[in-house]
């Protein structure tokens, strides 16, 4: 049996993502499991999705606490009291303090809907879009202090269309966002992942081999 790498997963909406963690994970050959789901936000569809898949939930209302640092407290003891030894961030829409930052440093992962560094923060698909880009994807990596600049493990391209707006294109990143996480997770919890500096070096069986042009010409 393989040993899995336990894992929380903070969300604070849909989880379309922790669904698409969710399911690598229900292979018991996966070299991860899934420990605890925590969101921000009570209603959160994502808890939804946990439970039906048997996955311990808790919600830690950030509102409730005086600061960032007590509401990063409080998240740290309930990922440590699950035991896991990675944290996901899949949708979780709180800025983390810089000790609990720091406190996770190459174990916390995080996906971002753009070509990292291009995009950083809210609304990408739009400023993708405003921006001419011919290409644009998603972005799985390691989470430091400063926002969406870590360490970068997977990453999916898709073209930009002529036709497109936000909603078309974020439909065809969220598709790939759906496949890089559970890779990056798989990458990482097979101890393939190596931190040199601010570059995660992959050791990988095969290389993606082709290219990606956008016009086709
Ligand atoms: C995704 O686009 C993810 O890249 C970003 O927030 C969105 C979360 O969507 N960080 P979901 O909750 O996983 O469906």
């Amino acid at each position: 049996m393989v040993k899995r790498l336990k894992v929380a997963v903070l969300i604070s909406g849909r989880g379309s993502n922790l669904q698409a963690l969710l399911d690598a994970c229900a292979d018991p050959a996966f070299p991860a499991e899934i420990v605890r789901v925590i969101s921000n936000i009570g209603d959160a569809y994502g808890l939804e999705r946990a439970r039906k898949a048997g996955v311990e939930t808790l919600v830690i209302d950030h509102k409730a606490y005086p600061s960032r640092e007590a509401f990063d407290a409080e998240l740290d003891k309930a990922i440590r009291e699950a035991g896991a030894e990675l944290v996901c961030l899949a949708g979780f829409m709180r800025l983390l303090s810089q000790g609990f930052s720091e406190a996770w440093n190459g174990k916390m992962i995080n996906i971002h809907p753009s070509l990292l560094p291009s995009f950083k923060g809210l609304h990408t698909h739009r400023k993708a879009l405003e921006a001419g880009a011919k290409l644009h994807g998603c972005t799985v990596h390691f989470v430091t202090p400063e926002l969406d600049d870590g360490p970068i493990i997977v990453q999916a391209a898709v073209p930009v269309l002529s036709d497109d707006d936000e909603d078309s294109l974020s439909h065809r990143v969220l598709e790939q966002e759906h496949k890089a996480y559970p890779l990056a997770l798989k990458l990482v919890a097979e101890g393939r992942v190596s931190l040199e500096g601010r570059v995660a070096k992959i050791a990988l069986h095969a290389d993606p081999g082709t290219r990606l042009l956008n016009p086709a010409g």
